[in-house]
């Protein structure tokens, strides 16, 4: 406050100095800066409408100071008056601008819960809602599955996306040039060795995880693998080119089609409904012997034929068999001793079953507004 009263002081016998001519420039800019400090410091502590007109009144109103300071341009030396006066034009726009934003910041926060001022803050209106995210439907579908096999004594890994041809194919008895290869149309990486072949693939299937596992740990296995699998295919309603599958792998002394059955009966019941009945049919997969079909009997019309089932009765889940005994010699497991069962399910086609969704596109397709209906 001494200090605001001093300053005062000074700026009124410089301004008389303007006045009559006895000021030079750096006197004149050092009283310029003068100003300046002290205009904005004082702007900082006022806090009530009134006091900022005063503020503007001693600076920028007739007899103001600054308004002082301009008037006394022209008693300057000629050479000096054109910065001079830039100077001093500068600073009443600065000062005007911070004047209007006080103002408004001042006007804000006095109309708070009043009615009249313009940005009144009603605190009485309903707050806004929060959007929260929900669960991609393939992933809930794959927390569901996994949570039931979990139950069972299943352990849940994952594996790589990228894969060589050897776990994608060889050691699931898939050679070079074997025409099952046709089964899974491939997308192969970039990568090319110097015989000329290509070692590296986007993942066809989840099963290559069976060789990884079983070459990392002895029997006993119960493994269940969920992740993303690529194919070379044209997109339609029940194709896509990226989907999620759910490997399942157990492996050990005395293990029979009993078991494979019996696990995923249990399976089945748990995710469609109590009454589900499973039916196995042959199949052929190279890696499995036998090899099987997996199919529950309709939860739409109870077996009786519907668009779900395409009037059969039944509809298909998951592929699955006994683990070939080629492929447990290949990863060292004798199968004298060792026996196990696999299966292989997409885990977008169980959801869409369980939620009646007719077109696979849908979990790619990033429309909010689908993927919003099966929040938990
Ligand atoms: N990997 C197979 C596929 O993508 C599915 C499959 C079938 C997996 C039978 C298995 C199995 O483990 O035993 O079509």
């Amino acid at each position: 406050m001494l200090c605001g009263i001093i300053c005062a002081y000074i700026c009124s016998i410089a301004l008389d100095g303007i006045q009559k001519n006895t000021m030079d420039q750096d006197s004149y800019l050092k009283l310029q800066d003068d100003i300046e400090k002290e205009a904005v410091s004082d702007l900082t502590e006022i806090a009530s409408l009134d006091d900022l007109e005063s503020w503007r009144v001693d600076l920028l109103g007739r007899n103001g100071k600054l308004t002082g300071l301009l008037r006394g341009i022209s008693e300057l030396p000629v050479d000096s008056r054109r910065e001079a006066g830039g100077k001093a034009n500068s600073l009443k726009k600065a000062l005007t601008e911070k004047y209007q934003d006080h103002k408004s910041y001042l006007e804000g926060n006095s109309s708070i819960g009043s009615e009249s001022g313009t940005n009144s803050l009603d605190v009485t209106l309903p707050g806004r809602n929060i959007e929260f995210g929900t669960l991609h439907p393939t992933t809930a579908a794959v927390r569901e599955i996994c949570q039931v096999f979990e139950s069972m004594g299943f352990q849940i890994i994952e594996g790589p996306e990228v894969e060589l041809d050897t776990y994608n194919f060889q050691k699931l008895n898939i050679p070079e040039e074997h025409p099952a290869r046709d089964m899974w149309n491939s997308l192969w990486i970039d990568r090319v060795l110097p015989d000329g072949s290509r070692p590296l693939l986007l993942r066809t299937h989840t099963s290559p995880m069976q060789i990884r596992t079983m070459e990392s740990q002895n029997p006993p296995v119960r493994v269940v693998v969920p992740g993303k699998t690529y194919r070379y295919e044209a997109t339609d309603a029940t194709h896509e080119w990226q989907f999620c599958q759910i490997e399942g792998l157990a492996v050990d002394k005395d293990i029979t089609f009993a078991d494979l059955k019996g696990t995923l009966e249990e399976f089945a019941r748990r995710i469609f409904g109590d009454k589900r009945k499973a039916r196995f049919r042959c199949d052929f997969f190279p890696f499995v012997e036998p090899g099987a079909e997996v199919s529950i009997d309709c939860f739409k019309c109870e077996g009786d034929g519907c668009r779900v089932c395409g009037n059969s009765g039944w509809i298909e889940i998951m592929g699955a068999g006994m683990v070939h005994p080629k492929v447990l010699e290949g990863v060292g497991y004798d199968p004298e001793i060792y026996s196990g069962f696999a299966w292989g399910m997409g885990a977008e086609r169980i959801a869409m079953l369980k939620h009646g969704i007719d077109d696979i596109r849908q979990f790619y397709s990033n429309d909010v507004r689908f993927l919003k209906q099966f929040s938990q």
